[in-house]
């Protein structure tokens, strides 16, 4: 544009009160444009919102319509129009452009609707920018806003543990190994074993940070590489911990509801029914859970792990999360608590996702006794000598503790009702693919 550039104006801000009639200054990207009888119409988007705008050859010229025209879908531009009411166009109002500049025209943009799911993953740099994906990343952004502002709420610090480590927290089989300068080194699969370390000094932490596993099973609930949300209080058992767990799951969920109405309603998921979401959620015993799936049919026992048949199985009807406790030691990580009334069980919880999504938070209280420590990490098959740290907690002012981990990725793909976990991120891994 000739003239000085004035600050520009928002895409949003052309449906605010008292816009009709003002001038306005935008700039963003085609979402897609026609032309009809000498009038060109656009749909321009920012990270606002999408507006209409219409050029006529008369108003900017002939050399500014004939550049226009050539823009391509995802071509990206900056103008200067009238706020018009227009009841045809979406959201009631237009744009009627009286100077553009085409930043950049583009090429043909290579999505559209009928291509190969595999295509759309080659492309997906491109891919992320369809509404179903910004609503998805919008909605992923405020959900970790809500869960930190939640965690401060609670007085729970954030903290940074390493992701280059020497100790496979969750066993080795799924963990990536690296070389590190000659030795074995391994991508992190959980933080919370260093999370343990400094809730000596901090009494209540947290960390968000990438964990790798290295299954192989493709799923559509798996991901080799996620977003986890760890949490680890000291002073607490396992019915405090899931009390702390099921209301910071409502209480995020209660505010995406009423940060992301819209959002949520593109991806079709009614805010109201994360509303409806209160704490305390029902809570079963794995004992219990093998009952109840032996009467569906499964053939099932004790010590038969729940896989993603049988956790659908126990909440394909249901509309809250659901809690199975009290888990064979034999199903569960090295470093769980062992129940105090059965020694075959261990303190810990899955919460289980409705509507058949699965689990979406491992939860557990720590043991403390660095026998049944020593025990469990032999009956791994680990070197003790690479968990020697890890018992030294043990040793110095032990403490009852908790703490449980979400897969962000998992929540989600319930909470905005994906087919296959890879929507909730942006460049999914899995084993198929790291590119691009
Ligand atoms: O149940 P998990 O393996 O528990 C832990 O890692 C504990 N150390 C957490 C803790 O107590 N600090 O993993 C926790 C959660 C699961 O409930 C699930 O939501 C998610 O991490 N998760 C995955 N998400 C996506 N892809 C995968 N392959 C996942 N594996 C686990
Ligand atoms: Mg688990």
């Amino acid at each position: 544009m000739s003239s000085a550039p004035s600050a520009p104006d928002s895409v949003a801000a052309v449906f605010s009160d008292g816009a009709v009639g003002r001038s306005v200054s935008l700039r963003g990207w085609v979402v897609k444009s026609r032309s009809s009888g000498g009038i060109l119409f656009l749909h321009l988007r920012d990270r606002t919102a999408t507006v209409q705008a219409t050029a006529r050859r008369d108003q900017v010229g002939g050399e500014v319509f004939d550049r226009l025209e050539h823009v391509q879908v995802e071509g990206s531009l900056r103008l200067r129009g009238t706020v018009t009411e227009d009841r045809r166009a979406p959201g009631g109002r237009e744009v009627r452009i009286t100077e553009a500049e085409v930043v950049d025209a583009g090429l043909p943009f290579p999505i559209f609707q009928e291509q190969t799911e595999e295509f759309r993953l080659d492309k997906r740099h491109l891919a992320i920018r369809s509404r179903e994906h910004v609503a998805t990343f919008r909605v992923k952004a405020e959900y970790l806003r809500a869960l930190r502002a939640f965690l401060e709420q609670e007085d729970v610090l954030e903290m940074t543990p390493p992701i280059l480590t020497g100790n496979p927290a969750e066993g080795g089989a799924e963990a990536f190994t690296i070389d590190y300068f000659g030795r074995p080194g391994f991508l992190s699969q959980s933080v919370q074993l260093y999370l343990e370390a400094m809730l000596f000094p901090h009494e209540r932490v947290y960390a968000i940070t990438p964990s790798f596993r290295a299954e192989k099973s493709r799923t559509p609930r798996h991901l080799t590489e996620y977003t986890h949300l760890e949490v680890e209080l000291a002073w607490t058992d396992l019915e405090e911990m899931m009390g702390f767990a099921e209301r910071m799951v409502a209480d995020t969920l209660h505010t995406l509801a009423q940060r992301c109405p819209e959002e949520l309603k593109v991806l079709g998921r009614p805010p109201d029914e994360l509303r409806e979401l209160t704490p305390p959620f029902p809570r079963i015993r794995y004992a219990e859970a093998i009952e109840r799936l032996q009467a569906q049919g499964f053939h099932v026992g004790w010590g038969s792990d729940l896989g993603t048949a049988e956790e659908r199985a126990l909440t394909i009807e249901d509309r809250v999360p659901l809690y199975v406790t009290h888990f064979p030691k034999e199903l569960k990580a090295f470093y769980m608590l062992r129940s105090p009334e059965d020694e075959r069980t261990v303190e810990a919880a899955d919460l289980l996702a409705p509507e058949g999504y699965g689990e979406v938070v491992g939860l557990s209280a720590r043991e403390v006794s660095v026998e049944r420590l020593t025990e469990r990490i032999r009956a791994m098959g680990a070197d003790l000598a690479d968990y020697e740290w890890y018992l030294d907690l043990r040793r110095h002012g032990s403490v009852p503790h908790a703490g449980f981990g979400i897969g962000i990725e998992r929540a989600l793909r319930w909470v905005l009702r994906r087919e296959h976990i890879r929507e909730t991120t942006p460049f999914p891994r899995t084993p198929s693919r790291h590119t691009p």
